[in-house]
């Protein structure tokens, strides 16, 4: 973070930059429109090599820095890695290198699962490779040591959000079995560690029952956000919220669907190359 570029006179005006393997992160826009509704937006999936959620940290740390560094070219005023993913994996080692403020969901997500957790359990369900960088459980025990963290990967919950299989029975029945290890260990809070879960969230309330928690990484993200760029006076004043996505592939149809079912107005669509 470079006190030089958060100080231009024109940074309220410029647009948060977000990025994600693909289109679930589009949860943590429509989080950020509903935190700050005036903002612009420049959202960048890379749905030409999603999924992250399997690839190693090298491969994610240099997609997200190539992406990263097109956002900054576009005059983005901060970065937020939408994709767990990528927050996981290569957050910890880019963010200091920008010029700008540079935001990952996880500690936004720790931190609420700290607060609303009572009997000291939490579950945390994301991708493999989420899963196995134990980012979550680090950050939550770096916050109270004496949480138990039980973690599960979910890998096949990806690819039924992006077919739409919101409330399908072949999406309950995955859900029911990777949730059974974390009821049986008694949680009182679960957090949703991929972007893409905030699509189940209606599904995952039901099978866990009222009494567990759902922590929703893409809200928590969202008010950390608006907490890191009011106190600087860089959020933008009403009449200028615009969405503009960047796609690395086309993806129009899991686009369409999460656009409807997130309630978001896309005002432009591009293709653009990140990479090699
Ligand atoms: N949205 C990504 C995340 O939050 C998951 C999708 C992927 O595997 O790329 O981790």
């Amino acid at each position: 973070m470079n006190a030089e570029h958060r100080d231009d006179l024109d940074m309220t005006d410029r647009p948060i930059g977000v990025f994600d393997s693909g289109i679930g992160g589009l949860t943590v826009v429509a989080a950020l429109r509903r935190t700050l509704p005036a903002e612009k937006i420049l959202y960048l999936g890379d749905t030409a090599r999603v999924p992250y959620g399997g690839k190693s940290p090298e491969t994610v740390t240099r997609y997200s820095k190539e992406i990263s560094d097109l956002l900054v070219e576009e005059g983005a005023k901060m970065i937020v890695a939408a994709c767990n993913t990528a927050s996981a994996l290569a957050v910890p080692s880019l963010a200091l290198s920008y010029p700008v403020p540079f935001i990952g969901v996880i500690e936004p997500g720790a931190a609420a699962a700290v607060l609303a957790t009572r009997n000291g359990k939490i579950g945390v369900i994301a991708t493999r490779a989420t899963i196995a960088s134990d980012a979550y459980g680090k950050a939550i025990r770096s916050l109270s040591a004496n949480i138990e963290v039980t973690a599960i990967a979910c890998p096949l919950l990806v690819p039924l959000i992006e077919e739409g299989l919101f409330d399908d029975e072949i999406t309950r029945t995955m859900l029911r079995r990777y949730l059974e290890p974390l009821l049986r260990a008694g949680i009182d809070t679960l957090v949703l560690g991929c972007t893409h879960y905030p699509l189940l969230k209606g599904v995952i309330g039901r099978i866990c029952g009222k009494k567990i928690s759902l922590v929703d990484s893409a809200e928590n993200c969202a008010l950390a956000v608006r907490a890191l760029i009011s106190p600087s006076g860089n959020i933008a004043q009403d009449g200028n919220a615009r969405l503009d996505v960047m796609l690395t592939d086309s993806s129009e149809g899991f686009l369409r669907i999460a656009e409807k079912s997130l309630n978001l107005t896309i005002d432009s669509l591009n293709i653009r190359k990140v990479g090699k």
